[in-house]
């Protein structure tokens, strides 16, 4: 399931060049049973199936004793990602690129023994109001959403600054050649060559862009 978003583009691009490195375990390979048994019903009944504690304590622990040589492990931030975590934004994303190293643990079926929220887990994320079948889409949008923001991703990191969410805005409208397509205009000032004029357009279609879009967000400037 991962195989896809982490090898191509400029994701791989960053894994070759050494800027990222991610590396996926099998939850299914820290279980002792024939069955490599990692779910199990619900005490007190109810639809649906819970993780089990042990494999998932087992992988974190497993991960922290491999590391152990180089770093303080204990210090790795253990993320969930649930449907019942803080939400994701640009800003907790700025966040996590404080952290050198992280963990995630991809919930699925209905939930996660709670012993691995209060003793194994230090934060939960999700990525928005609304439920995928399981963490890994959504870790797969943590993580690239963090990469991106990481010096030596981007070939250009100016285009960090003026992207949507930065500062709580969205982004002017771009155009680039031809400068009349079926019949359609680029606007005079983008082609003016007056650089002062064309911050001052951007800034002006970005602010009635987040209005119009999302009066949410000026609210936040503001
Ligand atoms: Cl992190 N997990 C699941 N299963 N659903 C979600 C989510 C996470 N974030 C939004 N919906």
């Amino acid at each position: 399931m991962f195989t896809g978003p982490f090898s191509s583009g400029l994701f791989q691009k960053a894994i070759d060049k050494g800027v990222v490195k991610v590396d996926i375990r099998d939850i299914r390979h820290y279980t002792h049973d024939k069955h490599h048994t990692t779910d199990d019903s619900p005490y007190g009944g109810g639809a649906g199936m819970v993780m089990k504690p042990e494999p998932i304590f087992e992988a974190v622990e497993v991960i922290r004793t491999e590391l152990k040589q180089k770093e303080n492990a204990e210090d790795i931030p253990v993320i969930l990602l649930t449907p019942q975590g803080r939400v994701f934004t640009q800003e907790v994303a700025q966040k996590l690129t404080k952290n050198n190293k992280m963990i995630f643990i991809c919930g699925q079926y209905e939930g996660v023994d709670e012993r691995v929220r209060e003793h194994l887990v230090t934060d939960e994320i999700s990525i928005g109001d609304y439920v995928l079948s399981g963490g890994e889409l959504a870790a797969m949008v943590v993580i690239n959403t963090v990469v991106r923001l990481i010096p030596g991703f981007l070939g250009s990191p100016e285009s960090l600054l003026s992207e949507s969410h930065n500062d709580n805005l969205l982004e002017y409208p771009q155009y680039t050649r031809p400068p009349e397509f079926r019949g359609w205009v680029v606007p005079d000032v983008l082609l003016s060559g007056n650089h002062a004029q064309i911050a001052r357009w951007r800034e002006e279609q970005s602010i009635i862009r987040t209005k119009q879009r999302r009066p949410d967000m000026i609210r936040k400037v503001c």
